[in-house]
């Protein structure tokens, strides 16, 4: 086999990638280790930056979207038993859309599937073979027949391929707590969401559609699902998000995991011709919900940047993507970090802390410059 971009990972960097190529008539395939059940259930955030919305509608994949997405001016951060919002409207004259990644998967997979290009799900031993050369060449198995794939480039969307050590640069920290999602069939309770600093840990309100609830309480990066039963969920949601005069509002609970926290970042995002972007090159900690977004923006840049090398055959717009992708990357590694941080309750930390998180907290929500520097990271720098 033969095509223009191999595209590894049928994520939303990998998806939205294969689509903006078509766009530009650029050939390309795109192989999951998944099932497509697998990747169209998987729940992820659902938080898409008005740039990134904006770019799925004008790419043509933002019909369902704009139909069921739901616009929010603004998000509320909690501490100190008040509760204060932040006007991303009147700070940036930006917006977000709650709209769930898996939502996004799904319109893009029937985007790819209605252009008859190749996507191929459930293959296996996926690696990857001469990146240094001009004939880089995708080797994996499907339906039990080994297949080997040239191409051109290589687009790395999914957990790093093979690079030999020593190329690339990492930069990372863990964080010593997770996040134990729900997602319930309860109306959310907040018209926007509520992001709280507690005593007894962070929570957050979140919702995916007007009848479903998306909630998180911190928790251990290793804790046991099995200690949590729904009762004992709620309980840490109500006495993390209570309010006098405001009630949060139960309802079954339809799916539950632990998510861990972790920052990390490779550079560069390239090595030879193989092109790294999404979770390959970075993973954001949740809170400030970049990580959706981070791919998309990487994938913009790469679509454009090969579209440039196929019209002109030069190079340099080509070794441009890694740094035009890494100043955008580094800005939303510091502020995932820097939201992460000022939330969060470690297991560890001293009072001197705590005081330091709440005067942070209440300098954000009453210093209007302050105020804007958050919100006009929330919804998305121009960046790139
Ligand atoms: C979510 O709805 O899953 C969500 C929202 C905001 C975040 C993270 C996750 O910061």
């Amino acid at each position: 086999m033969r095509t223009q971009v191999g595209i590894v990972g049928a994520g939303p960097a990998g998806l939205t990638l294969a689509h903006l190529l078509h766009l530009e008539r650029i050939d390309s395939v795109v192989l999951e280790d998944r099932s497509r059940e697998y990747v169209e259930a998987r729940i992820r955030a659902g938080v898409l930056e008005q740039g990134t919305a904006d770019l799925l509608r004008e790419a043509g994949v933002g019909e369902r979207m704009h139909r069921e997405g739901i616009v929010h001016e603004g998000v509320y951060l909690q501490f100190d038993g008040e509760r204060h919002r932040i006007d991303f409207d009147a700070l940036t004259g930006k917006a977000i859309v709650i709209y769930g990644q898996t939502e996004v998967v799904k319109d893009l997979i029937e985007a790819r599937l209605a252009t008859g290009r190749p996507l191929l799900f459930e293959v296996e031993d996926v690696s990857v073979h001469d990146v240094e050369s001009d004939r880089p060449e995708i080797r994996f198995r499907h339906d039990g027949v080994e297949q080997r794939l040239e191409c051109d480039v290589i687009a790395g969307c999914v957990c790093r391929p093979s690079i030999p050590a020593g190329v690339l640069r990492e930069f990372s920290r863990e964080y010593p707590y997770g996040w134990l999602g729900i997602l319930a069939a309860a109306p959310p309770s907040s018209d926007e969401l509520v992001y709280a600093h507690h005593d007894r840990g962070f929570a957050l309100l979140s919702l995916r559609t007007p009848e479903l609830g998306r909630l998180y309480v911190q928790c251990r990066p290793d804790e046991d699902l099995d200690e949590w039963p729904d009762e004992r969920i709620w309980e840490e949601l109500h006495a993390r998000l209570g309010l006098t005069g405001w009630t949060l509002t139960e309802g079954p609970v339809l799916e539950k995991g632990v998510t861990g926290m972790r920052s990390h970042v490779v550079e560069p995002m390239r090595h030879g011709n193989l092109f790294l972007a999404g979770d390959a090159a970075h993973i954001v900690p949740p809170t400030g919900a970049k990580g959706l977004n981070l791919a998309i923006a990487d994938v913009r840049v790469l679509a454009e940047v090969l579209a440039d090398w196929y019209r002109t055959g030069r190079r340099d717009t080509l070794d441009g993507y890694s740094q035009r992708c890494l100043r955008r990357v580094w800005r939303c590694e510091h502020f995932s970090w820097w939201m992460t941080s000022m939330l969060h309750r470690s297991p560890d930390a001293d009072l001197f802390e705590l005081k330091l998180q709440l005067s942070q907290l209440r300098y954000v929500t009453s210093s209007e410059p302050a105020m804007r520097s958050l919100a006009e990271n929330y919804v998305g720098l121009e960046l790139a």
